[in-house]
């Protein structure tokens, strides 16, 4: 593979399913790294004859899985799930994340959730030390859409920054609709200190359905380097 970063997706999601998946019910997150775990698992059921229910957080989730021949599950079935692997926009060195630059951020968090170990895989663009070094678009909120007003001023007043309504590829076709059916606004935000106190700050205002910040619930990350390393933090 000729590109560094689909190379380092890839390397980072290959590691993560061979080192965490032993069979039972896995939670699929979203986005194009996910692409390349699914890939693994499916390679790994026709090689090895792993058993595996994938449990997926999005639409696009749900297509992989079924495009790929894998038993698909859900939460009502499968409430509790055996590893969670996921992407992210950005991951601190405490692995403090920003997610939901796909916008599916609520239905990843509880997937997370319900998982005994949730495993993050990313390229080396998403590795930081401090959150908004990497990942310029601010923290993605998912809001009830005829709230989304209120929620916007209401983030400004208690925690500054700015945020944007997020609007589908030309402006004119309106905004973004997450699988939930609501809004998306991005919060850049300016000098947060603990990302724990934000999280539930932000969760607390009546029409935020949930945020992207992922406090305290990845227990490992793979990040796929430029040179074909793997690197691992936890
Ligand atoms: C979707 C997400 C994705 O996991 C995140 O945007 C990373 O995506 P990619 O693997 O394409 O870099 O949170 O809501």
């Amino acid at each position: 593979m000729n590109d560094p970063v689909e190379n380092a997706k890839r390397l980072a999601a290959f590691k993560a399913v061979d080192n965490h998946v032993v069979g039972g019910v896995i939670g699929i997150g979203s986005g194009s790294t996910v692409v390349y775990a699914v890939e693994r698992l499916a390679q790994r059921v026709k090689d090895e004859g792993l058993e595996v229910i994938c449990v997926p957080s999005s639409f696009q989730a749900k297509q992989l899985i079924i495009q790929h021949g894998l038993k698909l599950g859900d939460l009502e079935m499968n409430p509790n799930l055996k590893v969670t692997i996921d992407g992210a926009d950005e991951s601190d060195h405490m692995l403090t994340l920003i997610k939901g630059g796909g916008g599916c951020l609520t239905q990843e968090k509880i997937l997370a959730s319900c998982a005994e170990e949730f495993v993050v895989i990313a390229d080396y663009r998403k590795a930081s030390t401090h959150l908004g070094e990497q990942w310029s678009k601010g923290i993605p909120i998912e809001v009830i859409p005829s709230a989304y007003r209120v929620v916007y001023h209401k983030i400004e007043k208690m925690l500054g920054g700015k945020s944007e309504l997020r609007m589908s590829g030309s402006s004119k076709a309106g905004p973004v609709v997450t699988d939930n059916g609501n809004f998306i606004l991005d919060w850049n935000f300016e000098g947060v200190k603990d990302w724990k106190e934000v999280e539930i700050t932000l969760n607390m205002i009546p029409g935020v359905v949930e945020n992207g910040l992922f406090v305290g619930m990845a227990r490992k990350a793979y990040f796929g380097m430029s040179d074909g390393s793997v690197m691992e933090r936890d």
